[in-house]
């Protein structure tokens, strides 16, 4: 599995944590936004780590910089469903924006950004798959840290 797969792979598990929040039942949602959380956290974390600074070096123009500010946007809904999760019409609300531009942002990157990096050599990345697995699990933490998940209600 190259880069390019690893990062494909993600997209289809968040696609699929959508889903799993639709065919929840209510008491279980909560918990599925923390997954939700983490998956697209540690996406968006590897992509700008990783994977966008050497995206700038074969896509000229504005496209990367959007991509950048589309994840600042879901950051924001993210840390926001964090908050109402536990409010039930403010979750839903939170998960169906999230969710639009969840599937802008992945469609996008698979269309004009993935097919172009995939034309590079997998040594232009800097590291395998198995190597960005591993440094992975750091931005795994980071990001974990970064959610700082509270707790809920008593
Ligand atoms: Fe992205
Ligand atoms: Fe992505």
């Amino acid at each position: 599995m190259d880069v390019i797969d690893l990062l494909i792979q993600q997209h289809r598990d968040v696609e699929a944590l959508f889903e799993a929040y639709r065919a929840a039942p209510d008491d279980e949602r909560p918990e599925l936004c923390v997954r939700l959380a983490e998956a697209l956290t540690l996406h968006s974390t590897i992509e700008e780590r990783w994977v966008y600074p050497l995206a700038r070096s074969v896509i000229h123009g504005p496209r990367i910089d959007f991509a950048v500010e589309e994840h600042g946007e879901m950051t924001q809904l993210i840390s926001e469903l964090l908050h109402v999760r536990w409010e039930q019409r403010r979750r839903e609300a939170t998960v169906r924006q999230l969710e639009a531009v969840a599937a802008h942002h992945l469609a996008e990157e698979e269309r004009d950004v993935y097919p172009r990096l995939r034309k590079m050599e997998a040594s232009a990345f800097g590291l395998s798959s198995t190597e960005l697995d591993r440094s992975a699990s750091d931005a795994r933490r980071e990001a974990l840290r970064q959610l700082a998940v509270s707790a809920p209600p008593p």
